[in-house]
């Protein structure tokens, strides 16, 4: 195994990354009332150094419902000093961060019973008039990323939670633009949230956008079940102002349609041109939800599979998500060789660092 090429740099608009190895957002829970504390802060800037990006745990944008737990971070408000800490001690180590903003959509809240003040909010119950402020919120919590010094940003589409339910055709039955018998046509939420986000932000600054097909209320949900469905749905994002896709998968080893061992990202990066971020069990071999909700251990794999589909040119950067959660040195030790220090993830470790 030779993983030295995920470290060369990598340029895109205003970005520039000493190498090719992204942090995940990985939701945490540890800003009291939503207010990102000094331990948030070191948390990242202990990663900085390392990492070619860091993308924020999900930060959620100022609409009454958007988080279904009390100490998810707000990306509004007060919350906005405690993020502006965070960007100047991640500056400070030389990363480069941006905030991924979430809204939960109808995911009710976690074993707390917390209830935000106002019920949770999806493409069932949102009037239009709902949805232009939600729209109008993101766009705000974009600009704020930009003005507290963020170097991007990435809007959370995936894995169930708001824009992925107007996705979803389980979650999405509207009978107005915003809904359709296609993913095309339920892409439209998502759309006008990239270009409202668009509009504040500039054409320069760098928007990623998170998706997945899988859900947390659905592992095995297809959003695109053919290349030409991907189409329909990533070429309207792309139009719109996305300019990275960060394809979430549970395991990136595993082909997206028949006809060829293309992942994920290596079809968003062939339908659209842009560059793509790979996830899902990069250097693990169990994935996440097992390793989360069944306690299962995970073992290191050999990187040879990442390999050859990063030389291939299948993506252009790579998201480790719990094995930098677990240990901060992850990516020292890879560029050093000293895989045998790698440690098991557990979901013991998230009482540490969740
Ligand atoms: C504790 C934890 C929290 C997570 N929170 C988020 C989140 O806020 N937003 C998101 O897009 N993905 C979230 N994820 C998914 C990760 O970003 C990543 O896709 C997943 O862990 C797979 O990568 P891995 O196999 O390298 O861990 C979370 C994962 C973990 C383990």
């Amino acid at each position: 195994m030779n993983t030295q090429t995920l470290f060369s740099s990598f340029t895109y608009k205003s970005l520039s990354l000493k190498n090719r190895i992204v942090m995940p957002a990985m939701t945490r829970r540890h800003s009291p009332d939503g207010l990102p504390t000094q331990d948030v802060a070191e948390y990242y800037a202990r990663r900085a150094e390392d990492l070619g990006l860091i993308i924020s745990e999900g930060t959620v944008i100022e609409r009454p419902a958007s988080k279904n737990s009390k100490d998810i971070p707000d990306f509004y408000g007060c919350a906005l000093d405690g993020w502006r800490n965070v960007i100047n001690l991640v500056h400070d180590k030389s990363g480069i961060m941006g905030p991924q903003l979430w809204h939960v959509g109808d995911v009710k809240s976690d074993a707390t019973g917390w209830l935000p003040p106002s019920p949770f909010e999806g493409p069932g119950s949102m009037s239009t008039g709902d949805i232009q402020v939600t729209i109008a919120k993101f766009a705000e919590a974009a600009l704020n990323a930009k003005k507290l010094g963020f170097d991007f940003l990435e809007i959370h589409g995936a894995h169930g939670y708001l824009i992925d339910q107007f996705f979803w055709d389980h979650t999405n039955q509207r009978k107005d633009e915003y809904g359709g018998k296609t993913i095309g046509e339920r892409t439209r939420f998502a759309v006008d949230v990239v270009k409202a986000i668009r509009k504040s932000v500039g054409p320069d600054f760098v928007i990623s956008m998170r998706l997945s097909q899988w859900k947390i209320q659905d592992y095995e949900a297809k959003l695109a079940s053919t290349p030409k469905e991907m189409e329909s749905w990533l070429l309207p994002l792309l139009d719109a102002g996305v300019d990275i896709f960060h394809c979430s998968q549970r395991r990136y080893w595993e082909a997206e349609f028949g006809q060829s061992d293309l992942n994920f990202a290596g079809w968003a990066k062939k339908i659209t041109g842009q560059p793509t971020i790979t996830v899902g069990s990069v250097g693990l071999s169990g994935e996440f939800l097992q390793a989360l909700y069944h306690k299962e251990g995970s073992g290191t794999t050999d990187f040879d599979e990442l390999m050859r589909r990063f030389e291939r040119g299948d993506f252009d950067l790579v998201a480790v998500g719990r094995a930098i959660l677990q240990d901060a040195m992850w990516v020292k030790k890879l560029k050093e060789e000293r895989i045998s220090e790698f440690q098991d993830f557990s979901k013991d470790s998230l009482g540490v660092y969740y």
